[in-house]
């Protein structure tokens, strides 16, 4: 896997945004397992991970599956999905498969999934409408979508307020936007569902106001290690201001008295009719 980035998945397909992922597992794991529980995940469904990245999730689907039923990890990165299929020999999972598609494009297997996983891939996708039919159709009926998507980023702020911070952020915000995505997708999501004839089952909206102590500070923490090189690299930050950013967020993150507001984000199951 190399340094440069792939297609146009705006924070790149590279060796640290990996372990940034994996980081970013760890802390919303059990969120996802909860999620999985309510919807009723149960051992031999078919299941699709949209979006799997190098597979974090995917590796806890199958085994939530207890090895019965089929879960396909399904993104557009070839050097992910290669680390989600060795991952998944390594660790014997015979019930894993990969599939390199473009979520907006489509082919997804038609009328298979009883449920679809998609974790943060629809904040960057270019054609929501599109990505949502060809995720619905891939539903069998009965069939249902479980999402954890960002529904407002512009919360993620430090307390108090840090301005290069809030640069960041706003410049963090611009990039999806300029790579076609949405940062604050939640916000259209249960009406898009609806529209489609889907029953939202659940929607529960995720905020936390946290200290440097909190383990959650290194998820959004984890980004900032490598999110202000990255907008150099997209022309959106001068070398100057990412170096402020840096030190700033060192500051905070050393400081006793700072907080953080996370990104809001939004959980929702829907559920095609029968
Ligand atoms: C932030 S990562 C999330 C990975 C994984 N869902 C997780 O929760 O760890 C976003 C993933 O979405 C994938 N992605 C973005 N747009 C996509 C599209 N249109 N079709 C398929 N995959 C896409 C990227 O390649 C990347 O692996």
């Amino acid at each position: 896997m190399g340094k440069t980035t792939d297609g146009d998945y705006v924070l790149g397909v590279n060796p640290e945004e990996l372990a940034r992922l994996g980081l970013q597992h760890v802390i919303w794991r059990s969120r996802a397992l909860e999620l999985w529980r309510k919807a009723g995940l149960s051992p031999g469904m078919n299941v699709i991970d949209c979006g799997a990245g190098p597979g974090f999730a995917t590796m806890d689907l199958a085994e939530w599956m207890a090895g019965a039923g089929a879960v396909i990890a399904l993104d557009r990165s070839p050097d992910y999905l290669r680390h989600a299929g060795a991952e998944a020999a390594r660790r014997g999972f015979s019930n894993i498969s990969t599939l390199i598609a473009d979520a907006v494009e489509g082919g997804f297997p038609e009328d298979w999934a009883d449920v679809i996983w998609c974790r943060w891939m629809l904040i960057f996708v270019s054609d929501l409408d599109r990505a949502l039919d060809r995720m619905v159709g891939a539903l069998k009926p009965g069939g249902k979508l479980v999402l954890q998507e960002y529904l407002d980023y512009s919360t993620w702020r430090l307390m108090p307020r840090v301005d290069s911070f809030e640069l960041f952020r706003n410049k963090v915000m611009e990039s999806w936007h300029q790579f076609g995505g949405d940062p604050s997708v939640g916000l259209r999501l249960p009406a898009a569902l609806e529209a489609r004839g889907l029953v939202i089952r659940h929607v529960e909206p995720t905020l936390f106001v946290i200290r440097p102590d909190d383990p959650m500070w290194r998820w959004p923490g984890s980004f900032e290690a490598t999110g202000p090189d990255r907008l150099v690299e997209l022309g959106l930050l001068n070398p100057g201001d990412a170096a402020q950013i840096r030190e700033d967020w060192a500051k905070a993150s050393a400081s006793r008295f700072a907080r953080m507001v996370t990104p809001t984000q939004i959980e929702i199951i829907a559920q095609k009719p029968i």
